[in-house]
Order: structure tokens, then C-alpha cells, then sequence
């Protein structure tokens, strides 16, 4: 970890960024606050974490940072504000950094758009076998065009099945409509009819979603409920001929259990972006070439990032300076009816 010289304030307030952001970004962050940043672009050690928290006012953490209760003890009582440099914070208990009076922040809305775009190039790659085929011609076998050559599956005139129908849901909706599929989806909250209408999307129960989609893409925050969602009896209530895809986190499919699957023929192919033990993945699905397989890459463009850096930014800066962030995931803090403790 290096101290990084502030440029601006007199005295700024002390914070921790786990990971180096954009450049424009970390200039704009340097003439604010006196910043800690890790030397390497590797994600930070735990021990080295917690030694790096201690004191400081404000973090900005990414997806592989755990903040729970030990992480808060080791910043000590004068932390105000977790910016999570992602839309998901299954890495934040925000229960304890609430108890706390801690803020914690995520990044909704910049990221849509391009996690969507990711989430349908799985869809399109995993469908008309794309990594597969660039393999081939890659390797060097040879290879000739044939009428039953390396046959995928029509992606248009199919049904799309979202599990979870938040922004990136909808999102993925949309591109689905534009590619000529016809749209299902299964959430916690049925959307109002106003929002189905516009995506031309129709409801149904989970079971009968798996049932009927030919492509099923998941869009739901991992959660204790759904750790496991997609897992093997729920494999098997899918069509043969369907193609999964995950953007959101890997723990929501149980792994083993996709990889038996495909290794079976019980699924045609998915394209993963998140993995059960990220940055591992299960030995099955490398081994299959029916299963795309993408390093985390959902909201890495250059200009998403950079809008991502400027919400988490944003987010730390209102929070240090006792405003209403952007973007707060515990904004009952905010309240000022809330009694302290
Ligand atoms: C998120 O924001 O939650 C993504 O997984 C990382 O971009």
C-alpha cells in the first residue's frame, strides 16, 4: 500500500481505495482526500487489508473486499462510508455496517447497459458456438464449410427467460425483443403492467420459466435465497436444447451440478461471465467446449468503468461530507428520525 500525496485540502480525510481506478479518476479522487492505494493490480491480501483500513474515514472497496464486522473493527469508529465499486454488494454485510452507522454505497445504473450487452454476447456465443468455432480455426485443423458443420441454434423466434427482472434484467429484455425472442421472466415482485407491456414481457413461476425458455439468463442478487437457485433439480427441469447464461454471480448456480449437466447432454451450452469460487472455475466446464467462459468482464468497458468510478466517487465524497449520496444501499442512516444505536 502507498500513501498517495493529496493535492487539494488542507487536511483530508484519510481513505482506502482496494483497487487502483481509471486515471482520471484517481486524479479527481487525489484532489479531494489523502489517499492509500495498493502498489500492484492484484486484489489486496486479507491481512494486508485490514491493516491498510485502520483509520481511515472512508473505503472504496471492489467485488473481492469482504467487509464484515472484522473488517470494521480493524478501520475503527470513525469509518463513515463503504463506496463498493460494483452494482452488487454481496461482499458488504450491510447489516453490520449499519449497526455501525456506516454508509454503504454501490454503483446502480452506469453499468446496465454494458453488463447487458455482455450478458447477450453469451446469449449469441454460447448459441451459435462462437468461442468454440475460433478455437477451431485457430488450432489449425483443418476445416471446410459443410451443411451440418458445427451447428448452433437459432437465437430469434425463441423464448428468453430472465430470472430476476431488475435494471440489467430489463436491459437484456430489450436486446431479446431486438433479436426477434419472445420474453419471459420470473421475479421476487411481479413488475407493473405498464413495464411488462413496454418489454412485451410475461411473467410466469420459476418452474414452468425453466420449462418452457430456450435461453435462460440469470439477473438476480446473490442472497442466502438465491445461493444455489439454479442447482441440479432445477438443471433438469430445463430443455435439453437450452443455453444458460450468468452475469449476475456464480454461486447462484451450483456448478457441479451445470457442469454434470452439460457433460450429459442434458443442456446444449452456457455462457458464464461469474463463477461459484471466482477466479476458480470447475475443472467440468473448462474441459467442455460447449461452455463459454468469460473472466468477469460484465461491466468492463472503458467508458463504464470511468462512470462507475465517478458514482463511487461521488458516493464517497457526499458521505464524507454528511450529504445524501447518489446511490445509498442502506439509506435508513440517512434518516434524520433514526435514533443513534
Ligand atoms: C457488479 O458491478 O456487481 C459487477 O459484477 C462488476 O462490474
Amino acid at each position: 500500500m502507498r500513501a498517495h500525496p493529496a493535492a487539494g485540502p488542507d487536511s483530508p480525510a484519510l481513505v482506502l481505495v482496494t483497487r487502483r481506478l481509471p486515471a482520471a479518476a484517481m486524479v479527481r479522487l487525489a484532489a479531494h482526500v489523502r489517499l492509500t492505494v495498493p502498489e500492484g493490480d492484484a486484489p489486496v491480501a486479507r491481512g494486508e487489508l485490514l491493516r491498510a483500513v485502520a483509520g481511515r474515514v472512508g473505503i472504496i472497496t471492489v467485488l473481492t473486499d469482504i467487509v464484515d464486522d472484522a473488517l470494521l473493527t480493524a478501520a475503527g469508529p470513525q469509518l463513515r462510508i463503504v463506496a463498493n465499486y460494483a452494482v452488487g454488494y454481496d461482499n458488504v454485510d450491510v447489516g453490520a455496517c449499519t449497526a455501525r452507522g456506516v454508509l454503504v454505497c454501490n454503483t446502480p445504473d452506469v453499468l446496465t447497459e454494458a453488463t447487458a450487452d455482455c450478458a447477450f454476447g453469451l446469449v449469441l456465443a454460447a448459441a451459435r458456438r462462437v468461442a468454440e468455432g475460433d478455437r477451431l480455426v485457430r488450432s489449425g485443423r483443418p476445416w471446410a464449410w459443410g451443411p451440418e458443420f458445427m451447428l448452433g441454434t437459432d437465437v430469434h423466434g425463441k423464448t428468453l427467460g430472465l430470472v430476476g427482472l431488475g435494471r440489467i434484467g430489463r436491459a437484456v429484455a430489450r436486446r431479446g425483443r431486438g433479436f426477434g425472442m419472445r420474453v419471459v421472466y420470473s421475479a421476487r415482485a411481479r413488475q407493473p403492467p405498464a413495464v411488462e407491456r413496454e418489454l412485451a414481457a410475461t411473467w410466469m413461476p420459476l418452474r414452468e420459466l425453466l420449462q418452457t425458455s430456450d435461453v435462460v439468463s440469470l439477473h438476480t442478487s446473490l442472497s442466502p435465497t438465491t445461493r444455489h437457485l439454479i442447482d441440479r433439480e432445477r438443471l433438469g427441469w430445463m430443455k435439453p436444447s437450452a443455453v444458460l447464461v450468468n452475469t449476475a454471480r456464480g454461486p447462484i448456480i451450483d456448478e457441479a451440478a451445470l457442469a454434470e449437466a452439460l457433460a450429459a447432454g442434458r443442456l446444449r451450452a452456457c455462457g458464464l461471465d461469474v463463477y461459484e469460487h471466482e477466479p476458480a472455475v470447475h475443472p467440468g466446464l473448462l474441459a467442455n467446449p460447449r461452455a463459454v467462459l468469460l473472466p468477469h468482464l460484465g461491466s468492463a468497458t472503458e467508458e463504464t468503468r470511468l462512470a462507475m468510478a465517478d458514482l463511487a466517487i461521488d458516493n464517497l465524497l457526499a458521505g464524507l461530507r454528511g450529504e445524501r449520496p447518489p446511490t445509498p444501499v442502506n439509506p435508513e442512516l440517512l434518516d434524520p428520525t433514526r435514533s443513534a444505536g
